[in-house]
Formats: structure tokens, sequence, C-alpha cells
């Protein structure tokens, strides 16, 4: 760690002799200024961890230097020696952002005392930061891969939707595409991103315990409620709910969880007492809501309350853009988690990342390359360490990019086909066209004569 450095303004030139040689002593870098402008410069230039700042100064008072001083380096600590212990003095600076004061006469054990609290302090809040920036970094935009127009559209509009402090957001979108990452998203680059972010799996509630789950119950509510418990909503308070799976929730539910949502209060169970929160609602589903609706499934006043802002996350096979760099991610990960260094895949296990549906999205995706990672050796993936039951019944369409049309189609006009095309491809010469398709120049003749195909143009 580097040295710290303190800044010792004052007129006295005893004090700021003794304030010197004593901290230099305890193994601090000091810098010296006689007047504001002097402390100001040597601020701006040499930005000092800590001022300690006398606050009868010729010229510029101590209260006009720290409130510059702040301005410069928001950063800087200031520490004020008074005169004399005169609390309107003290009271104005705490309030123009001092840390502490020092009164004068002074020993320097006090000082010292002083400066240790003012770091540890400012340590700590680094600290915080940091480990929230982390955190944002974790679930934030960092760990999302977003390389198809239509995720980048995706990731544009959750930005855009966490600055809109409360607003209700519902995110849909097939199993497996993320929405619970987006959601948390949404809730990390909002202003309560510091805040709770809590989850409630809503068919993972039965219906009588919900009321209890979110709203929490008073101590003595039933006869097992021993103690006095916070609903979820209570613990969210300031930050965000999120309900996931909301299109599978019944009917009764549905109606409870409309009426909690529109009032933000609630009584405990068991309560007396209305309790009011500041909670942001945000809500996934992979079930068609509108469909729901036409069908009696989902109520309509619930769906238009949840549905003020909607995010729509595409299926992966409809983003094919995302596969390779998301393949390249989870790779990434799963070296670091099972120490493998795989770097490379083979061109077969390239086509079948592209070539295949994903039902099961980056879910899917993630749990294969978790397991091709397990089983394979060495640097690259390869085809045999996915799972045959995806790759058996997709190979041949995978690796000639083939499907056969459902009324057939005869072997003569498929070989002509592939022999034109190969031919088309190298521009008509012979020896590239029969490396192509995997044969002897011979054999391309011999073919290209059977399907009187010239030999100039292809
Ligand atoms: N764009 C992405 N970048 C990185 N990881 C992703 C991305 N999309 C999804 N994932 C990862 O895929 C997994 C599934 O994502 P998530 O749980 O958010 O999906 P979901 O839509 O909520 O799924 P389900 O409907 O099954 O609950 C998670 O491990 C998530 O981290
Ligand atoms: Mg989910």
């Amino acid at each position: 760690m580097s040295e710290t450095r303190i800044l010792v303004v004052d007129d006295e030139h005893l004090i700021r002799w003794t304030l010197q040689k004593n901290l230099e002593k305890a193994g601090y870098g000091v810098l010296l200024a006689e007047t504001g402008e002097e402390a100001l410069q040597k601020i701006r230039e040499e930005a000092p961890d800590l001022a300690l700042l006398d606050i009868n100064l010729p010229g510029m008072d101590g209260f006009e230097v720290l409130e510059k001083a702040l301005q410069i380096d928001q950063s800087i600590i200031p520490i004020m020696i008074t005169a004399f212990e005169d609390v309107d003095c003290v009271v104005k600076a705490m309030k123009f952002g001092a840390f502490d004061y020092i009164a004068k006469p002074f020993d320097f054990n006090k000082v010292q005392l002083s400066i240790n609290k003012a770091l540890e302090t400012h340590r700590l809040k680094r600290e915080v930061r940091r480990l929230r920036q982390e955190r944002k970094g974790r679930s934030g935009f960092h760990n999302i891969i977003g390389a198809s127009p239509e995720m980048r559209k995706i990731l544009e509009m959750t930005e855009k939707v966490a600055n809109t402090d409360a607003a209700t957001v519902l995110i849909q979108g097939e199993s497996g595409t993320g929405k619970e990452m987006i959601a948390q998203a949404v809730h990390d680059l909002s202003k309560r991103g510091n805040m709770p972010f809590i989850t409630l799996n809503c068919p993972g509630v039965p219906e009588h315990l919900l009321e209890n789950e979110l709203c929490g119950h008073e101590k003595g509510a039933y006869t097992d409620a021993y103690g006095l418990k916070k609903g979820l909503l209570e613990v969210a308070d300031g930050g965000a709910l999120f309900l996931d799976e909301i299109g599978d929730m019944g009917q009764g539910m549905q109606a409870k969880i409309l009426r909690l949502i529109e009032q933000k209060t609630f009584r405990r169970v068991g309560g007396v007492k209305d309790i009011h929160v500041d909670v942001r609602i945000i809500t996934a589903t992979n079930k068609d809501l509108r469909k729901l609706i036409a069908e009696g499934r989902f109520r309509e006043d619930l769906f238009y309350r949840i549905n003020i802002i909607a995010l729509r996350i595409p299926a992966l096979r409809e983003r094919r853009e995302d596969i390779l760099p998301l393949v390249k991610h989870f790779v990434d990960k799963y070296n670091e988690d099972f120490h493998k260094t795989i770097r490379k895949m083979s061109k077969e296990v390239e086509h079948f990342f592209m070539a295949y549906d994903w039902p099961g999205n980056v879910r899917e995706l993630k749990n294969v390359i978790e397991r091709a990672m397990i089983l394979g050796e060495g640097d690259t993936l390869l085809l045999e360490h996915l799972p045959m039951e995806i790759v058996g019944e997709n190979q041949e369409r995978i690796m000639t990019g083939l499907r056969l049309p459902p009324e057939g189609i005869s072997m003569d006009k498929l070989e002509e086909a592939l022999v034109r095309e190969a031919l088309k491809m190298t521009g008509g010469n012979q020896t590239k066209a029969a490396r192509l398709l995997g044969i002897s120049r011979d054999s391309l003749r011999y073919r290209m004569q059977k399907f009187g195909i010239e030999t100039t143009a292809a």
C-alpha cells in the first residue's frame, strides 16, 4: 500500500512544525501550507489523502478552504483544528463535510486517534463501494452475453427500464432464455441496486401459505407462530420483489397478488397495523399470458397491472449470433471452475452448436458445455463429449447442413446438385471442387459426364 499523505494547514509555524515531526515519526508523508490558497494548490497538485485544517486562517478562512477542497477532491478527508472548543464552529465544520475536529491545545495522541478513525472509515467505505461494484459486475451487465442485435436491444432496454425507478416490469421468454438474469440486472442497474432483490417462485408456494409468505405474521397468529415473521414484501422494502413464473399461479393467488401490488399496503397475518412498503415488482413468465387470458386462466386486470413495461427475450435459435460468444463465455467459466484448459472445439462441435435448435435455450447450452468439459480431456471440445440423445438425432442434418424433404429426393438428383454446387463455389475449379466433395478428380469428371455438366461452365 502506498504511504498515506497528510496536508497540514496552519498559519502558526510552531503547530506546523510539531505536527510535521510527529506525523513523520508515525510514518505519514507530510505536506505543509500556511494559507488557504496554498492549501488548495497543494490539494490540486499533490492530492493528499487527508488534511488537518485550521479554522482560523488569515485571508480565506478554514470553512471556505474546506468547501473548496472538497470541490477539488471529493475523496480528501478533512479534519478541522479549532482554537477553542466552539460548538457553533464545530457544527458548521461538520456540516460542511469535515470528518472530525480537534481543539487546541491538543496532544498528538488525540490527533493520531482521529486520523486512524478517519482512515479506517474511509477504507471501509471504499471496500463497500468496491464490493458493490463487484456485485454489479457479477450480476449486472458484465456477465450477460449479448452479441446479436436482438439481445443488444434487450440490454439497451434493460438499462432504460432500470432507470425508470419503480415501474413494474414483465419479462417474457421461453424457458432458459435468461429471464431471471435480466430481472436481476434491471434491479442491479437501478437506483435501488444496493437494496434487496427478493425472489418468489410463484408456483412453488401453496396458495394458503402465500399471504403468510408475502405479508408475514405476528407472534401468535397461528398456534405454531411462535415469533413475529416478516413477509417478503417487508424484507424487499426499498428494493425489488421478483415474482417468477407468474403465469403458473392459481386464480385465488392472482387476486391476492393484484391487491398487494396495487396497494403496497398490507397487514401481517394476525396484525392490526397497516404496513406500507416501497417495492418494485418485477415479474417473469414463459407462458403466453394473452393466451392464458383468452382461456380464462389469467386475470386480465393483473396482466395490465404487471405489463407496464414488457421485455421479451427471444429464443436462442432466433439469435444464433449469440451462440458462439455464449460458448466461449461458458468454456471460460468451466475452465476456471474445473481447472481445465480447453481452448478450442472441433469443427463438428461448432457446426452442431450453430445448427441445433436449443429448445432449452441458454440453460441447455450451458449444461451441454458443462457436461462436455467434465468429460473432456486435453484442449479441444469433441463431438463425443456432447450428449448422444441430442447429437444423435440431429447428426446427419448437422454434419451436412441438409434436411431431407418430407416427400423425399432421388439420390441422383442430390448428387447432381452437390456437384453443381461444388463447381459453382470453386468457380469451376475441378481440383478444388473434388476436394470439397471428398472425391478424386477422376470421380468428379465421371459424375460431370454422367449428369451432362459442361467442363467449362458449372
Ligand atoms: N445472455 C446470457 N449471458 C450469459 N448467461 C446467460 C445468458 N442468458 C442466460 N444465461 C444463463 O443461463 C441460465 C438460465 O438463465 P435464467 O435462469 O435467467 O433463465 P430463465 O429464463 O429464468 O429460465 P427458466 O424459464 O428456466 O426459469 C443461467 O445460468 C444464466 O446465467
Ligand atoms: Mg427463471
